[in-house]
Order: C-alpha cells, then sequence, then structure tokens
C-alpha cells in the first residue's frame, strides 16, 4: 500500500521534502522546514475564511456537504429531531452519548435548579433603550454573567466547568425572555420550574396578566427548530468561542463572543434579513426583477447557500416540515407564497444552480418564528439559544485538547518597510 505521505519539490531550491498525511491533512507546521533561505521562517499556509483548514480535531458533529448528511455524536439529525427533547439534545452533545432516564432527570433539574438569574441583571437589562436590539442585549448580558459568577474563571476544574455550563444552558432562556418582554415594554416574568425547559421559556416570553395557554404543536416545533441548530461544528460563532475561550477566558465571555458572531446577516442574522427580504419583494410578481438584481451582484438572496452544504441543506428539508405543523395551528404566513415561488425560480436559475446555492437552514425558520408570535428581530435569539449547547460542547472539547494552544493565526504583511518618524510640523 502506498505510504501516507505527501512529497514536494521546492522549485526554488530544487530540495524535496515528504510530509506526513494524517486524517486526509498535512500539519502546516511541517511546512516551516521548507525554507528557501536562512531565516525566511519557512513556508506558511495562506487561507483567508479558513476554506481549506481544519483548526481542530472534533468527535461532537459531523457533516458531509456534499451528500446532505449532518449528526450529532453519530447520531442522524432527522432522527434526533424526531424523538429527541433539546435537553436530551444538550446532553448528547455535552456528555458525548444519550443519557439514561436517570441522567436526563438529573440534567433536567439541574438545569430547572439555576434557572433564575440575579436581580441585578433584569436591571441590568432595563438600561436599554425601549428599542435595544435583543441580540446586542443579549450579548451584553450574556458577558455580564461572567462578573455575577467569578468562580467561572476556574476553567482548570472540570466541577466547575460543568457547573458554568450548566448555568448557561439554564439563564440564557430566562435573559432572552426578559429581552423579549423588554422590546414590548412588558414586565418580565419568571420562570417557573414546574414547567418543563422549552414550556418555561414560552410562558416567560408570552405569559400576560399570570395566564398563558400553551400550544403543544407549537411547543413542540419550537423545540425541533432548537434541536436542528445545537451545533454545527466550526462555523463563524462556534469558531469564535473556541477562539476566544482559547485564551482561557471564562465561557460567559466566550459565549458572549459567540452570540456576537452569530449576530452577523451572513451567519444567524440570516433569518431576520430573509423576513426583510420577502417584505421588501412584497409581491410575487416582484420575484424577477429580484432575483435580476442578486444575479447583477446587487445583494444576496438571503436564506441561500452554504459554506459546507453543496447538495442541500438537511435542517432545510425537516424545517419545511416543521413548517407545515406550524402553519396548520396558525394559518398560512402570507410570505410563505413568496418564500416558495422564490425558491422555486432560484432552483430553476443557472446562476444558482451552477454555484449550487441551495436553501439554507434559515430559509424558512423565520417565517415559522413569525407565526409563532416572535418579531423579526428575535429570530437570532432563538438561534442563539438552540446553538449554545454546540458553543459550549466545543468549548469544553477545545480546553481538554492537549493539542490546542491560544489561537492566534499568521499573516501576509503587505505594509510599508521600516521608514522614520516624521513630526506632525513637518507633515503634508
Ligand atoms: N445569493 C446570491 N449569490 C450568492 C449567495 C446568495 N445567497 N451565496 C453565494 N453566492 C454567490 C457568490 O456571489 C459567489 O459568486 P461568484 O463565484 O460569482 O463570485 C458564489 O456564490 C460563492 O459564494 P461565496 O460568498 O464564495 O460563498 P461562501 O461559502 O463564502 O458563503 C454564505 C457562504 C455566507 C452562506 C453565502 O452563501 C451567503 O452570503 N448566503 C446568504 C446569507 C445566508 O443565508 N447566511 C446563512 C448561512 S447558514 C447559517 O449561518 C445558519
Amino acid at each position: 500500500m502506498a505510504e501516507d505521505t505527501l512529497t514536494v519539490t521546492d522549485n526554488r531550491t530544487g530540495r524535496e521534502y515528504t510530509l506526513p498525511i494524517t486524517d486526509g491533512t498535512i500539519h502546516a507546521t511541517d511546512l516551516r522546514q521548507v525554507s528557501a533561505e536562512e531565516g525566511d521562517g519557512g513556508l506558511m499556509s495562506y487561507d483567508p475564511a479558513y476554506l481549506n483548514t481544519a483548526s481542530c480535531r472534533s468527535a461532537i458533529t459531523f457533516i458531509d456537504g456534499d451528500r446532505g448528511i449532518l449528526r450529532y455524536r453519530g447520531y442522524p439529525i432527522e432522527q434526533l429531531a424526531e424523538d429527541a427533547t433539546f435537553l436530551e439534545t444538550a446532553y448528547l452533545l455535552l456528555e458525548g452519548e444519550l443519557p439514561t432516564a436517570t441522567q436526563l432527570q438529573a440534567f433536567e433539574d439541574e438545569v430547572r435548579y439555576h434557572t433564575y438569574v440575579h436581580v441585578n441583571v433584569q436591571k441590568f437589562l432595563e438600561g436599554f433603550r425601549y428599542d435595544a436590539h435583543p441580540m446586542g442585549m443579549l450579548l451584553g448580558a450574556v458577558g455580564a454573567l461572567s462578573t455575577f459568577y467569578p468562580d467561572a474563571k476556574e476553567i482548570g476544574d472540570a466541577e466547575n466547568r460543568h457547573l458554568q455550563r450548566v448555568r448557561l444552558v439554564a439563564k440564557m432562556p430566562t435573559i432572552a425572555a426578559f429581552a423579549f418582554r423588554h422590546s414590548r415594554g412588558l414586565p418580565y416574568v419568571l420562570p417557573r420550574n414546574d414547567l418543563d425547559y422549552i414550556g418555561n421559556f414560552v410562558n416567560m416570553t408570552f405569559e400576560i396578566g399570570g395566564r398563558h395557554e400553551p400550544n403543544p404543536v407549537l411547543q413542540r416545533s419550537l423545540e425541533i427548530l432548537l434541536i436542528l441548530h445545537a451545533d454545527h461544528e466550526q462555523n463563524c460563532s462556534t469558531s469564535a468561542v473556541r477562539s476566544v475561550g482559547s485564551s482561557q477566558v471564562d465561557p460567559f465571555s466566550a459565549v458572549s463572543a459567540g452570540i456576537a458572531a452569530l449576530y452577523g446577516p451572513l451567519h444567524g442574522g440570516a433569518n431576520e434579513a430573509v423576513l426583510r427580504m420577502l417584505d421588501e419583494i412584497g409581491d410575487t410578481k416582484n420575484i424577477p426583477a429580484f432575483i435580476e438584481q442578486v444575479k447583477a451582484g446587487h445583494g444576496r438572496l438571503m436564506g441561500f447557500g452554504h459554506r459546507v452544504y453543496k447538495s442541500y441543506d438537511p435542517r432545510a428539508k425537516l424545517i419545511k416540515r416543521v413548517a407545515d405543523d406550524v402553519f396548520e395551528q396558525t394559518g398560512l404566513n402570507p410570505k410563505l407564497e413568496i418564500a416558495l415561488e422564490l425558491e422555486r425560480i432560484a432552483l430553476e436559475d443557472e446562476y444558482f444552480v451552477s454555484r449550487k446555492l441551495y436553501p439554507n437552514v434559515d430559509f424558512y425558520s423565520g417565517l415559522i418564528y413569525q407565526a409563532m408570535g416572535y418579531p423579526t428581530d428575535y429570530f437570532t435569539v432563538l438561534f442563539a439559544l438552540g446553538r449554545l449547547p454546540g458553543w459550549i460542547s466545543q468549548w469544553e472539547e477545545h480546553l481538554s485538547d492537549p493539542e490546542q494552544k491560544i489561537s492566534r493565526p499568521r499573516q501576509i504583511y503587505t505594509g510599508e518597510g521600516e521608514r522614520p518618524y516624521v513630526p506632525r510640523a513637518r507633515r503634508g
């Protein structure tokens, strides 16, 4: 059998190098030995936006982008979406195995115990303007939790890390619900520990005057959406959590970096951007003109395209089924017709077909969230609640990986060479 090595010739020097191949990769640091002259530091690999660079080993999530496969810890996303609860999925991501009934009960109890936030967190949230974007509130408040739990700095202690991870899973829905109430000028509703995780969150968002009639179909649909978002290997926000966490900062600060990354319209903010786009299109008759605009390079078809999925996003397929269940309860979202027609036209258009652009998870999620009663600027908060177990599982994995160090990429310097400082009075 052929050896697992790569032999390269440096044509600058004529020297030949043999580099080991492990797990289908070469180590970028092995390139350092490829040197043209003394002191040049050796060869680097250049990969802006990490198009072809593995930054870690991970046993959490498997994606095959060409075949549209997504698995958490080996379990197909379709099966988890069908049968698992969100906390069961979170446990699976965090611990590596599905919980037994006793383990799940213990985890649920632990989370329930930590759902309250310090009253000063409420005061802190009250300080935001009435029209503050809820993602800005979430990222500020989750970052601020690090000041309430200074023990979270003890990241070398496994038991302590576990406690902070439970605190995050328990408190993020409370903060997210408070942000929702804040934007509507409604009093905050405290956690109810007689309800399950999703039921409690929905109650904290929608309860009025002590009353809320839960709709089990909508609650299960929300739970499925959160499961579909729970992890997605080394995406932008997860890489942010890993990278910031690699400085050994506390997990609240690392997760707030993840929330910041998710906020952007090319990542989690896409679900909000899709709804704004559908509003802008307004009518199916305007779709052809909109598509032409996109093809001419004016804006993007939001909710389309993915760095990894090049055939279809399996989550988008599952979401369409959830949409049917939700719209049966709430009536059709009038924008659905525009979305379906947009998808139909785009999937037949050579521009989108040749670039392998398909609907991603966010193309339909916003329509569902809107039908459930969440405002457009809140959609990404729901994504953040879903993604949290992934962030903290990946954070834990990163810290426990002996191959990892503080994240610190290299650069190709393109600026000026050395030049003397010019006193202010003598500048042009
Ligand atoms: N609409 C129109 N054209 C697009 C789109 C789109 N949504 N996405 C990619 N393209 C085009 C690009 O212009 C480029 O064309 P070119 O080769 O002629 O220059 C080509 O397709 C490749 O696009 P890249 O930007 O190189 O792809 P990349 O992998 O960097 O981007 C991304 C992936 C960010 C998801 C992109 O497809 C996009 O911006 N989509 C819209 C935003 C969105 O829906 N984001 C959510 C992603 S899923 C998630 O985070 C949950």
